[in-house]
């Protein structure tokens, strides 16, 4: 039994709704196909853009988008894609499968996207292999209001308004893909860069730099103590490996057993150790927290389905998925301090998606319910929340069986959303709330029957919530239990 206590005073601690924050790069079928099939494709589309696939994500109130890419966005020449399609440049995408790709979705395209989707944009400059002109004419394409060379030119190609770009990312990985530089070379790039992505008119920028990888904590010393006072923010990647290595094999993402399923989840739980190292460093140069960690890459990295293009990073995505994304996103609540985006990859048919898609048919998956359920943190303020979670041991290793979190939305209503890592048991629940007489309790979960329980095309709502039984007595306490393998979210409502 576990016995929870939620703190109903204020904590003035909000959480970003940015922490909910997707990722699209042209790669495999994200783009092309998973987003964009043109406006002559028979899928039906609104201005090119597939229907079934905007409306699923209309519906998680996606806060911001990161793209074009990852890897890509360092190769990636902005100028290719704007202008009539049919006289866009085309080129090979060296990163991802060696496929060409013709340049038909650029920057109208997504900032179309944006505007459907209600989201922010979050533009990844090339810093790699992009000159500073470029970067710097980019940014005022897109966001100058008055006469100039690149705004006269936006208009001609169709847009008189200017966009509103907020975040702006300068380079990805450069640490690797992006250009395999010493952080030193990096900073000294980065506040060389940074300095050209100017604000237009009312136009502010958050400006983010490029983060370690994983737990190089030295390139978070370098850049924190060279380029701080230039940067918004600071990126994080870290992504969860079943074997915890790339090669030779990250493990499948069906068909796993016992053994892989927790292993990938302990991988998971090493995200908070990383949060506190990169944020003390954070702390010593920026003590008042003005930096933001952007966690703009993370969830969990499998090898490929059986007999698609390697290059293409296309996985399924099961109960296991599920609660990764629930163990992440309560910790990047738990620091919601220092964390201020956050940016899962990626958004469809590409790693940890929201959904996939086969020609027409598209499905929602099982980390796509829990982004659903667990939107009602957005902007909300977080609660604190005790409880001693019991211990999930398996041969000789040992993690917390239970992750959870709680907010209070700005109507007031109390949410709690709760994980139990647990592959075979499962939890009694009992939850003291200050003040609970005056509530009522509904509640939903995400379970599967079996440990990679999953959708597919043929049966899409195998894994989908399902309502979960939930009492509440008079004196405030709040009973339920949670299945194995299971993510709940609880919502109280004042009576
Ligand atoms: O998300 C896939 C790739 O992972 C990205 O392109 C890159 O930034 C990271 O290595």
């Amino acid at each position: 039994m576990v016995n929870m206590n939620v703190n109903t005073n204020e904590t003035n601690v909000i959480i970003s709704r940015h922490i909910h924050g997707q990722f699209a790069e042209h790669l495999g079928r994200c783009i092309y196909e998973g987003l964009w099939v043109g406006k002559d494709s028979p899928i039906p589309n609104t201005d090119g853009i597939r229907n079934d696939v905007l409306e699923a994500l209309q519906n998680l109130h996606i806060p911001v988008l990161r793209w074009p890419g990852g890897c890509f966005a360092d190769e990636y020449h902005w100028k290719d894609g704007v202008g009539p399609l049919e006289e866009r440049a085309r080129m090979v995408n060296s990163h991802w499968g060696g496929v060409e790709e013709n340049n038909h979705f650029g920057t109208h395209e997504f900032l179309r996207l944006c505007e459907l989707l209600d989201t922010e944009p979050y533009i990844s400059g090339n810093v790699g292999s992009g000159t500073v002109h470029e970067m710097q004419q980019w940014v005022e394409y897109m966001t100058q209001d008055g006469t100039s060379p690149m705004a006269d030119w936006r208009r001609r190609n169709g847009r008189d308004e200017p966009w509103k770009i907020t975040y702006f990312g300068v380079g990805n990985e450069n640490w690797g893909c992006g250009g395999n530089m010493r952080p030193e070379y990096y900073a000294d790039l980065y506040r060389h860069y940074s300095t050209y992505v100017r604000n237009y008119g009312d136009n502010q920028i958050y400006k983010i730099a490029c983060g370690p990888n994983v737990d190089d904590y030295k390139w978070t010393e370098v850049l924190m103590r060279e380029a701080a006072q230039h940067m918004n923010g600071l990126s994080l990647h870290y992504y969860t490996l079943p074997s915890g290595e790339f090669f030779p094999v990250k493990g499948p993402s069906t068909g796993f057993n016992e053994t892989e399923w927790f292993r990938t989840l302990k991988n998971t739980l090493f995200m908070e150790e990383l949060i506190i190292k990169h944020s003390k460093i954070m702390d010593k140069y920026d003590p008042d927290k003005k930096v933001g960690l952007i966690i703009d890459e993370w969830g969990i990295w499998t090898d490929v389905e059986p007999g698609t293009n390697p290059g293409f990073l296309y996985q399924q995505n099961t109960i296991r998925d599920a609660l990764i994304a629930g163990v992440n996103l309560h910790l990047f609540y738990k620091y919601a301090d220092r964390i201020k985006m956050a940016n899962i990859a990626q958004m469809v048919n590409v790693l940890q998606s929201m959904v996939l898609t086969e020609g027409d048919r598209m499905l929602l998956t099982p980390t796509y319910h829990v982004f659903n359920l667990y939107q009602v943190h957005q902007d909300s303020e977080r609660l604190d929340l005790q409880f001693d979670s019991p211990s999930y041991e398996f041969g000789a290793q040992s993690i917390p069986k239970i992750s959870a979190a709680a907010s209070r939305d700005t109507h007031g209503h109390i949410h709690i959303t709760v994980c139990n890592l647990s592959h075979n048991e499962s939890e009694a629940f009992q939850c003291q709330l200050d003040g609970a007489g005056s509530y009522t309790a509904t509640a939903q979960v995400i379970a599967g029957d079996a440990l990679d329980a999953h959708n597919t095309f043929d049966q899409p709502d195998r894994v989908a919530p399902q309502s979960l039984e939930v009492t509440l007595s008079a004196e405030g306490i709040l009973s339920f239990e949670l299945p194995a393998a299971s993510v709940a979210a609880i919502t109280l409502s004042q009576a």
